[in-house]
This record gives structure tokens, C-alpha cells and sequence, in this order.
């Protein structure tokens, strides 16, 4: 079978507010090169949307190609999905640098069994349904919710890409919108299945998650 690997990273990175995430550095390297470097050795090809007008980092693997992204993730993803005929496709944000071959080759085995298939984590915290008091500005516990059977969901997501390319133009048709793509496959009522993904799956959303990434990445070479 045939996989591609399509890297959502044409995000303007705010929360972070150091640009576009995709050329942000961790250990040295763009977080780019990172999740490229982790995806190359085990598909056919990698495309990858940019925001318009930012080029490759430079130390990104050679033979990556690129796309215009779109407004939202799920734009960019709809359009990755044209720029491929491969029979699967893996899905992973630019934003998660630590990606290890086990789970790559997990969620290739994972794909082929069950069309759809997601890296999730069981939640370890508790949860509560919070309630914003509007004139306090604060929030206050309303109820416990059970952990049990709570997975965060990460990436790599992956696909029968004639099935995802399917639930984009659902989701399109049908004014829908999901943070990622295996919430359009579930929404039409396909089974996606969990593979237990890792702590180090993070993504380096705020300044905290870039400390982490680059305690995690240890000291850069140069
Ligand atoms: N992404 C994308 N196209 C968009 C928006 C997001 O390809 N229009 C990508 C991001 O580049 C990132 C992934 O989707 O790799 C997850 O998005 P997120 O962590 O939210 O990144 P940003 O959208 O860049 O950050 P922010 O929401 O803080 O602006
Ligand atoms: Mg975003």
C-alpha cells in the first residue's frame, strides 16, 4: 500500500506568538524538520501547506513538497488531500515534533486494519465542567465528569484517503467543523480506531509547551 504523509503547518502560531509555528525552533531545528524527518523515512511522499508567502526551513529534508495552506486547519487538510494519490494518508501537525517510528508504524498497521485510525492518550487528570461567572470573571466547578473512557486526541491521524477526502466534502456540504479530520470521519458514523499515543505527542501550543519541547529536545548542536 501507498502512504503519504500530509503536515498541516500554514497556522499563523498566535497563541505562541513567535510566527508561523512551522519555522519556530526547538533544539536547533525547525519544528518542521522535526516532524518531517520523523515521517519521510516510512511513506512514499510528504506534502506540506505553508502559510502564503513562507518558504521550506531551510534544514527540512530534501524532496518535502509544499502547498498554499488554507484560512483553518481543516482547509489546509482538504487541500493537502487534492495534492496526493496515495492510497493512505497520515496526518500529523507541524506543532507535534516528538514522533517516534513505533507510533508511525503502529498507525500504519492501525489504517490498514480500520480505514481510520488516531493516536489518543487516556486522560490522567480529573475533569470537571467549569461554568464562567460572567460578573466575576471567574470560573467555578459545576460537576465532576467521569475519566474513565476519555482519550486526548493527538496525531498522527490516519486514512483511507478516499474516505477523508469523502468526509471533507461532507463536512463541507454540510457546514460542519471539527478540530481534526477523525471527527469528520466520525461524523459519518465510520468507527476510527484509538492507538495509544504518548505524553511526548504534545503540541507546542503556548510558551509553556516550548520550554517543554525544548527540555525534551536536550541541548542544540550548534
Ligand atoms: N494549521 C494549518 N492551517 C491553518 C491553521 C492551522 O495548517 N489555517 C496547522 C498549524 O500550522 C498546526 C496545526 O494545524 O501545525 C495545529 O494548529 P494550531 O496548533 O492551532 O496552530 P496555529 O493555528 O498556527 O496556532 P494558533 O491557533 O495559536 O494561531
Ligand atoms: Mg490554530
Amino acid at each position: 500500500p501507498s502512504y503519504a504523509a500530509l503536515i498541516p503547518a500554514a497556522g499563523s502560531g498566535t497563541r505562541l506568538g513567535k510566527g508561523p509555528k512551522a519555522a519556530v525552533t526547538v533544539g536547533g531545528r525547525s519544528l518542521l524538520a522535526w516532524a518531517t524527518e520523523a515521517l519521510a523515512p516510512h511513506v512514499a511522499e510528504v506534502v506540506v501547506a505553508l502559510p502564503g508567502g513562507l518558504s521550506l526551513p531551510a534544514d527540512v529534508p530534501a524532496g518535502v513538497r509544499t502547498i498554499t495552506g488554507g484560512a483553518t486547519r481543516q482547509d489546509s487538510v482538504r487541500l493537502l488531500l487534492e495534492a496526493t494519490h496515495a492510497e493512505y494518508v497520515l496526518i500529523h501537525d507541524a506543532a507535534r515534533p516528538f514522533l517516534s517510528a513505533e507510533i508511525v508504524q503502529a498507525m500504519q498497521a492501525a489504517v490498514l486494519r480500520s480505514e481510520a485510525a488516531t493516536v489518543a492518550l487516556p486522560v490522567a487528570d480529573s475533569l470537571v465542567l467549569g461554568d464562567v461567572n460572567t460578573e466575576q470573571a471567574r470560573a467555578f466547578w459545576v460537576q465532576g465528569v467521569a475519566r474513565e473512557n476519555l482519550w486526548a486526541i493527538q496525531t498522527p491521524q490516519g486514512f483511507r484517503r478516499e474516505l477523508l477526502q469523502y468526509a471533507h466534502a461532507y463536512a463541507a456540504a454540510e457546514g460542519f467543523a471539527a478540530t481534526d479530520d477523525a471527527g469528520l470521519v466520525a461524523r459519518l458514523g465510520h468507527t476510527v480506531e484509538l492507538v495509544e499515543g504518548d505524553a511526548r505527542l504534545f503540541k507546542v501550543t503556548r510558551a509553556g509547551d516550548l520550554a517543554l519541547a525544548e527540555a525534551f529536545a536536550g541541548p542544540s548542536e550548534s
